[in-house]
């Protein structure tokens, strides 16, 4: 009986390959066939091999960082016909979604877990975008497995055609869904931190029993594959991994001083803040973490971390301290203790990898921390180009910050290229 179904299961599975269908593939899975890694195709056709104009880079050689090989892919990125080429604009999200087998096909998403070990250890994901449809749906597109969760905050204040294309994109996955409160997020005050925690109530409170947070913008990129990730989670054996260290004393005014926002901006109010509530030290770090679930509980439903969260509402670029503070506070699941032998930097966490311009230079200076950007500069932050690929890929972080097909589509192209040729070359 078994044997039967086994070689009928056979012959589905090869008609699926001649049909190059993964919604036959997405059927299966339907039926609860059980994985069995004697049925591992090759799923060559989910490869991004037929990709747009970017396919005349070489990848391999870029990856390698050969210099023939950057210098060419540096000449087209500086072509406006080339750049113009690669754009994918709103409306295309937009009408192609109302397809949307047809869409995920097309745009070869995995609709199936690649391994029992990723679907057995799901992630929650809270990604915050405003602008730039196509970097956030290549980023979706990178981290998108089905066992996982997805709760997108985009900006209250966006564009029209950006919030439409961001909604239709998520309306065509069961595990993907559009923040249940959008914020109007100001630029380094409350409203940042509140559409994380949006999100967070909002995966939490989902049917999936998660096991790790990762939160993101829509210009970050993954440097690993989904199963590198679950497996480096899992070695973390509960632990948090983010940057928390001493507060500087040039940002204690930060948390001094009230603020609040007038016509979009944030402000001094003039007024000098309470002391945090418990004497809570604050920490520094960033927006950007990866926290097990009952970090997130504590989040939630942690008496002190309430008190925090409403003190922390008038200071000034709360993000850069509140994940910083929690994870030092006694009890929070997967924390260390306030003594600055476990402060962590950017460096040495793995939530994300961020090159400020101030920090770049050669091996050997004491100053620098990393090599130049290969890309150009946004506020002071390296925007990747193809050259940084090598240095990146040999980082430990599981995301990289920032990314954009608008100024260098080829380092993007050949990252999601690796990436994808990696998590399909796992399987066997
Ligand atoms: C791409 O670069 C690799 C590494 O240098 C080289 O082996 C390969 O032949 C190149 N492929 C093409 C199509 O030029
Ligand atoms: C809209 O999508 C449909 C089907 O997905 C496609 O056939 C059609 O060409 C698209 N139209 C435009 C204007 O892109
Ligand atoms: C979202 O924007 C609309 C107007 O575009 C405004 O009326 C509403 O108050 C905003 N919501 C929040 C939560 O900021
Ligand atoms: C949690 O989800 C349920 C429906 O599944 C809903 O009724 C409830 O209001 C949600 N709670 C919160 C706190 O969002």
């Amino acid at each position: 009986m078994r044997l039967l179904k086994r070689g009928r299961l056979l012959l589905l599975l090869k008609l699926t390959v001649v049909l190059g269908s993964l919604w036959m593939l997405s059927l299966l899975n339907n039926l609860k066939i059980g994985w069995d890694p004697a049925y591992i195709l090759k799923y060559s056709w989910l490869e991004y091999k037929d990709a747009g104009p970017e396919k005349v880079c070489n990848c391999s050689a870029i990856l390698r960082g050969e210099r023939e090989a950057l210098e060419e892919a540096k000449l087209l990125t500086i072509t406006k016909d080339f750049r113009k080429s690669v754009h994918i604009p709103d409306e295309y999200y937009i009408n192609a979604t109302q397809d949307c087998t047809k869409f995920k096909l097309s745009r070869k998403y995995l609709t199936i877990p690649l391994s029992q070990e990723e679907e057995d250890f799901p992630l929650a994901y809270s990604i915050v975008a405003h602008h730039k449809v196509q970097n956030f749906e290549r980023l979706l597109r990178a981290i998108y497995a089905p066992q996982n969760i997805y709760c997108i905050h985009v900006d209250n204040k966006s564009d029209a055609s950006v919030f439409s294309a961001i909604k239709a994109i998520t309306s065509c996955f069961p595990n993907t869904f559009m923040v249940s409160k959008a914020v109007n997020v100001v630029y380094a005050a409350w409203p940042r931190v509140q559409a994380d925690l949006n999100c967070m109530a909002d995966l939490y409170n989902s049917s999936t029993k998660w096991k790790y947070f990762i939160n993101l913008c829509g210009q970050d990129f993954p440097l690993k594959t989904n199963l590198e990730i679950v497996r480096i989670l899992s070695s973390m054996r509960g632990g948090n991994s983010l940057e928390s260290e001493k507060l500087p004393e040039g940002k204690k005014w930060r948390v001094t001083n009230a603020h609040h926002i007038v016509n979009g901006k944030i402000q001094g109010t003039g007024k000098a803040k309470d002391p945090p509530p418990f004497n809570l030290p604050i920490l520094a770090g960033n927006a950007y973490i990866v926290v097990n679930r009952g970090y997130v509980r504590s989040v939630l439903e942690d008496k002190r971390i309430q008190a925090l969260i409403e003190w922390s509402k008038d200071t000034y670029s709360p993000d850069e301290f509140l994940w910083a503070t929690i994870q030092r506070i006694p009890g929070v699941p997967g924390s260390t203790w306030p003594n600055s032998k476990f402060d962590m930097t950017d460096i040495n966490a793995i939530a994300r990898l961020v090159k400020w311009q101030w920090h770049e230079g050669s091996e050997g200076s004491l100053e620098a921390v990393y090599p130049e950007c290969h890309g150009n500069h946004v506020r002071s932050i390296c925007v990747y180009g193809a050259g940084d690929l090598q240095w990146l890929l040999e980082q430990h972080h599981l995301f990289a910050n920032k990314f954009d097909t608008d100024s260098d589509p080829i380092a993007v192209y050949c990252l999601e290229k690796y990436l994808r040729q990696k998590a399909l070359a796992e399987m066997h």
